[in-house]
């Protein structure tokens, strides 16, 4: 059989291989803690389960949506204005997304051409980089450093890039660095996308996961924002929708119309109790927004104080479900201290290495168990040994 080229990236997905590895342990009659893959384990509030319940008993509710109902896109523009102070026109404005996975699959196949540059951060969340394979498109890597906070120094890109890249990508509070940009950073960007004529496509999935008594906007709400771009936001970790699937992407209304165009063709729209579940989280009672907050610290700190005390000096995350760690001394490489990490102690993480080439050095751990499992993790860690190899 003969395949298409592009599939030569996508080589079976790195959380899959994780997976595959925690299998083997677990055959093997271990106890393994999956610190891998983002995906939470605190489910919604129960007036929204209750939403997508009530609406799966309708029978017409089973037809192709085709598209967002208006109940929906309102839902959105009032969220936004509430929670962001940003003004969306509910008619033009916002389309949802099987996930901000689909959209940042897809909106590179609105805005490139075989070949056309796309700029994305490194290290990135890896359907950054994907999605612009997945449409033909060259990457060109942004750096985010340490000694920078980890925010892009846009004085650092030649013109020759900015002058011809179609798209940048850009996400803050960041996954996999957790760091968060201050206004500034938001002022720097649409700045530049303006001067150089780009698209700039902000992720916000982790506005509400920032710790401390610290937060966090809306790209959309700085001067200019909306001429410029396009920002996505997702339910899968603010509500605990990750497995509904469902996002959005709000703003720029000529991008917004050119996503839904192409997606009106691809899925034919969301299943309509999603989109009701999707309402009842954005417009109901939001006192699970902070209570899922507090558990995300609180897992953090259990994280870091407990690796911290044992010896592996690891930063204390300012937002998001992740910590960012450097691996401990004597370990070459990600991969290996993960299968390492993995064998000795039952612990899974992810190798930094899969989050682009600046990644490498560095695991991510997500939050994702409760309390007793962190804890146990950090045991194990101890009882291996392999801090002091
Ligand atoms: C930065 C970032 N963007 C997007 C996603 C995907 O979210 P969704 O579940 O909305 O597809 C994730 C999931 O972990 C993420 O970390």
């Amino acid at each position: 059989m003969k395949f298409a080229k592009r599939m030569e990236h996508f080589e079976t997905g790195i959380f899959s291989q994780l997976s595959q590895m925690r299998k083997e342990q677990e055959a093997a009659g271990r106890h393994v803690v999956d610190l891998s893959v983002g995906s939470p384990n605190i489910p919604p509030s129960p007036h929204v389960r209750q939403a997508l319940i009530d609406a799966a008993g309708v029978g017409e509710n089973y037809l192709y949506a085709l598209s967002d109902t208006k109940e929906l896109q309102q839902a959105a523009a009032e969220w936004y204005q509430r929670r962001y102070g940003v003004e969306i026109d509910p008619d033009h404005e916002v389309v949802s997304l099987l996930g901000s996975q689909d959209g940042l699959a897809h909106i590179s196949l609105c805005v490139a051409d075989e070949g056309d540059i796309i700029m994305v951060p490194d290290p990135c969340y890896p359907i950054f980089g994907d999605g612009p394979l997945i449409a033909g498109a060259k990457q060109y890597f942004m750096p985010m450093r340490k000694e920078k906070d980890y925010l892009i120094d846009f004085s650092e890109i030649p013109d020759s890039i900015a002058d011809k890249a179609k798209l940048m990508i850009v996400s803050y509070p960041n996954n996999p660095t957790t760091a968060i940009a201050p206004a500034s950073f938001y002022e720097k960007l649409i700045a530049f996308a303006k001067k150089h004529n780009i698209l700039v496509l902000h992720d916000n999935a982790y506005s509400e996961l920032v710790f401390d008594g610290a937060s966090c906007g809306s790209f959309l709400a700085y001067p200019g924002a909306k001429e410029v771009g396009v920002e996505f936001n997702s339910l899968s970790k603010t509500y605990g929708l990750a497995g509904a699937r469902i996002g959005f992407c709000l703003g720029n209304k000529e991008v917004v119309g050119m996503l839904s165009a192409l997606k009106s063709n691809m899925d034919y729209g969301m299943f309509l109790p999603v989109q009701k579940a999707a309402i009842a989280a954005i417009t109901g009672d939001q006192s699970s927004v902070a209570r899922t907050r507090q558990a995300y610290q609180d897992r953090r700190d259990a994280l870091r104080d407990g690796l911290t005390k044992i010896g592996w000096d690891v930063p204390r995350c300012k937002s998001t479900m992740f910590v960012w760690a450097k691996i401990p001394d004597g370990f070459s490489d990600s991969l290996t201290f993960t299968k390492e990490l993995l064998a000795k102690a039952g612990v899974l993480v992810t190798p930094g290495s899969a989050f682009g080439p600046s990644g490498e050095g560095h695991v991510r751990m997500a939050l994702v168990q409760d309390r007793e499992e962190i804890l146990w993790a950090v045991q194990s860690i101890k009882d291996s040994g392999i801090l002091s190899l």
